[in-house]
């Protein structure tokens, strides 16, 4: 089929070099000349295991392509739609100006019968509110959230969970139900389940999902913040109760919480959604969780100040980590590069590591030092911080190696990823988020 997809960031980007590997002739659409110059070229503009292969791969055979021209979009049947909703400034609600725009340039491109398929994250009302410019343009809206991580995205592409359509009543959606059976085919015909609802649950389940994730997270690091003051291990209890399968043990990692481009600013932009719906009491909750999770950033800077004595000026801190969690280059609302900034605000000397995310961090915190070699970062340093689990740090490092090339013997291990009992037998004072 010939598909369209406006917008080539993590989603769309990602998205579109799917689609083509299933088959499908796909033209990505961005404002970004830069971006699409590099998506053109086969390279992935940001880091995600195994988008450079699906890109290279598409280009080659001639059925993937990138232009900045929405006129290429005209003759695909199916539109997705996959620009951001960042954070409005100033508020909590999401901002829908690229939304809007990408439909607005869309609209003078659509012929009869086409679909267009918002996957954004959007407040919920938004669909109903954009299909009548698209249904009077004679196209079909629906709505079909996207479930992808970062880090494993193209498999969650290919070979999601679950696939969410909001069509509308009657034979329209009807129609738009059939066509985007067709798109995912091969990933329904190995059995993903395919919802199909109205707009109004399609755009609920994305944000409620993420609300959940983030409330798991959330309640762990509650029950760590408990565990410190009551002398119990978080993560013997994460595993304990995780065992129960209506609990589960995935998401119940404590440590300094949850970032990213999706979780934080979603949560944020569903309770505002939720106020303006006169409900905001219903998911009052969710301003807790937040709190719960800034609170984590904040406990990880005092056991650092903590473990050096009382003060970090003029201490050389080496973190481990800028990216949100590790396979990512995103530092967007990243807890770890957060941590970072606090400690070099109380005058701490940071030395910042990461195999994949220097670039962006550096773009957002300039002020902080940036050392591309984990060795050369740790050497010397007073106080070693964990923020963000790559394997690089958590399975690679050992202790009597960190031990080799620090001046201190201080470790705060932000995601609990070490072994505590490894680390205290180097020598080192192991300090975890939760743990005794
Ligand atoms: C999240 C959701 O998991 C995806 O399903 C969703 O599609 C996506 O948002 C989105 O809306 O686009 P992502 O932001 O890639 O995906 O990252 P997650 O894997 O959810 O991790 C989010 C944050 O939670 C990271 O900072 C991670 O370190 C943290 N986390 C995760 C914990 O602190 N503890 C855990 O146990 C798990």
């Amino acid at each position: 089929m010939r598909l369209s997809v406006i917008g080539c960031g993590y989603l769309g980007a990602v998205h579109a070099a799917a689609m083509a590997s299933i088959g499908h002739e796909v033209v990505g659409i961005d404002i970004d000349e830069r971006k699409i110059a590099t998506l053109a070229a086969g390279e992935a503009p940001f880091f995600e295991p195994g988008l450079s292969e699906i890109l290279a791969d598409g280009i080659a055979s001639g059925r993937l392509t990138f232009t900045t021209d929405f006129a290429a979009a005209a003759g695909a049947a199916v539109h997705f739609v996959g620009v951001g909703t960042p954070q409005v400034k100033g508020g909590y609600a999401a901002d829908l100006t690229y939304v809007n725009a990408a439909v607005d340039a869309l609209l003078p491109h659509l012929s009869e019968g086409d679909i267009v398929a918002g996957k954004s994250t959007v407040p919920v009302g938004t669909a109903a509110s954009l299909a009548p410019r698209i249904t009077a343009a004679g196209a079909t809206l629906v709505w079909n959230p996207e479930f992808l991580r970062e880090g494993f995205a193209v498999q969650d592409t290919v070979d999601p969970d679950r696939l969410v359509a909001g069509v509308p009543a009657g034979p329209d959606g009807e129609r738009a139900t059939g066509i985007l059976r067709e798109v995912y085919h091969p990933s329904i015909a190995k059995g993903t389940p395919f919802i199909v609802t109205d707009y109004a649950t399609a755009e609920l389940v994305k944000v409620s999902a993420n609300a959940f994730l983030a409330t798991k997270i959330s309640f762990i690091n509650a029950m760590a913040e408990i565990a410190e003051v009551a002398g119990a291990d978080v993560t013997m209890l994460a595993d304990a109760i995780g065992h129960d399968v209506r609990i589960g043990r995935r998401f119940l990692g404590a440590g300094i919480g949850f970032g990213g481009g999706c979780l934080p600013k979603d949560i944020r932009a569903f309770s505002a959604r939720a106020e303006e719906l006169g409900r905001g009491e219903s998911v009052a909750f969710l301003r807790e969780v937040d709190d719960i999770n800034m609170r984590r950033r904040e406990r990880a800077v005092e056991l650092v100040v903590q473990g050096l004595g009382g003060s970090v000026h003029g201490k050389k801190v080496t973190v481990l980590g800028a990216a949100f969690k590790p396979y990512s280059d995103d530092t967007r609302d990243s807890p770890g590069l957060d941590v970072a900034v606090r400690l070099h605000g109380l005058g701490a000397v940071v030395s910042l590591t990461d195999p994949e995310a220097i670039d962006n961090a550096r773009r957002q915190h300039p002020q902080l030092t940036y050392v591309a070699d984990r060795d050369e970062a740790l050497t010397g340093a007073d106080a070693v911080v964990l923020v963000t689990e790559w394997d690089e740090y958590r399975r690679d490092l050992t202790p009597e190696h960190a031990a080799s090339l620090a001046a201190g013997r201080v470790v705060v291990d932000g995601r609990n990823a070490f072994d505590p009992a490894a680390w205290r037998a180097a020598g080192w004072t192991y300090y975890g988020m939760g743990r005794p």
